[in-house]
């Protein structure tokens, strides 16, 4: 819509629900495609709407274009906004009796979510918004001490976490209409030890294994001694066993934490 006036329509077709991935349509009114600035400016905010709806609400793997070599500007704004060109058809359809390219492009859930997130290392000033995290039902459930933490002793836990230089707290936030929010955190102790948490309200978007290969990237770039990155957890953690898979970590067997059986993962860097 544009000032109350239909300008242009589309939608996700041939949508494969089992392997999450769905082609994009869009058609424009017809004086507006010749207008290439124009067209260029609303093909793109309608991807941008689109891409809310198949990655956020129906968590798409990804969205593909199919569309004929014949509208440069076209592919240009879909590369600008991160699509990869999966194959060309040599002279797939006849337009105007010549043998036409169709291209098809694709735009990854995992390159849409990257794009939005962000890491810093947390600060004194995050300890109240810790300390929530922490005290949060599923946190409590899947860690190895299961009690409700007190504020004293996480006070004091965490200020000792991050005096110590050998370790990392990261703090992950997520971009959303153009302001960053804190969405979850990864720390990693002196041994290699890895923790995550997502915050309540963006758990199941997928978010959890791109959040750990970012941190893997920035302990990277970091001066310290990692050798291996290890992971304890709880058989009944399906969602992280599967984040952790994800991110490349491979299964190591199991382990005894607080006289509790689980599962090691390890990512070898
Ligand atoms: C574990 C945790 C970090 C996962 O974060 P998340 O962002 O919600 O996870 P994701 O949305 O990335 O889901 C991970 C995968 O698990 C899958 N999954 C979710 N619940 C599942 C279940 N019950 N059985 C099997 N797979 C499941 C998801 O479909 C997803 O797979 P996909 O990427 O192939 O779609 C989050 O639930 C959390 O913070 N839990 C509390 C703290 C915790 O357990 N930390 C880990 C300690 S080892």
């Amino acid at each position: 819509m544009y000032q109350g006036q239909c300008i242009g329509y589309g939608g996700l077709v041939h949508i494969a629900w089992a392997d999450r991935n769905g082609e994009i349509s869009f058609l424009l009114e017809t004086s507006r495609n010749s207008n290439i600035a124009l067209f260029q400016h609303e093909w793109a905010t309608y991807l941008n709407l689109l891409q809310l709806i198949a990655f956020d609400d129906l968590r798409f793997e990804k969205i593909y274009t199919y569309a004929y070599d014949i509208r440069p500007h076209l592919i240009e704004t879909l590369e600008q906004q991160g699509f990869v060109q999966e194959a060309r058809l040599k002279r797939h359809v006849f337009i105007d009796d010549k043998a036409t390219d169709v291209l098809i492009h694709a735009l990854f859930r995992e390159f849409y979510q990257v794009k939005l997130l962000r890491l810093r290392p947390a600060s004194i000033q995050d300890d109240k918004l810790v300390y929530e995290w922490l005290n949060d039902r599923l946190v409590r459930q899947m860690s190895f001490s299961s009690e409700p933490i007190d504020w004293e002793t996480h006070k004091q836990w965490f200020d000792n976490y991050l005096n110590n230089t050998k370790q990392y707290y990261l703090i992950v936030e997520i971009e959303q209409m153009q302001q960053y929010y804190p969405c979850g955190q990864v720390r990693f102790d002196e041994n290699g030890e890895i923790g995550i948490l997502i915050a309540p309200t963006y758990r199941g978007m997928g978010l959890a294994s791109i959040c750990l290969k970012l941190s893997i990237d920035y302990i990277r770039q970091e001066n310290n001694s990692y050798k291996q990155i290890i992971a304890h957890i709880k058989h009944a953690n399906k969602s992280s066993i599967k984040a952790f898979e994800r991110a490349g970590f491979v299964s190591n067997g199991f382990d005894i934490i607080k006289n509790q059986d689980c599962l090691k993962y390890v990512y070898y860097i």
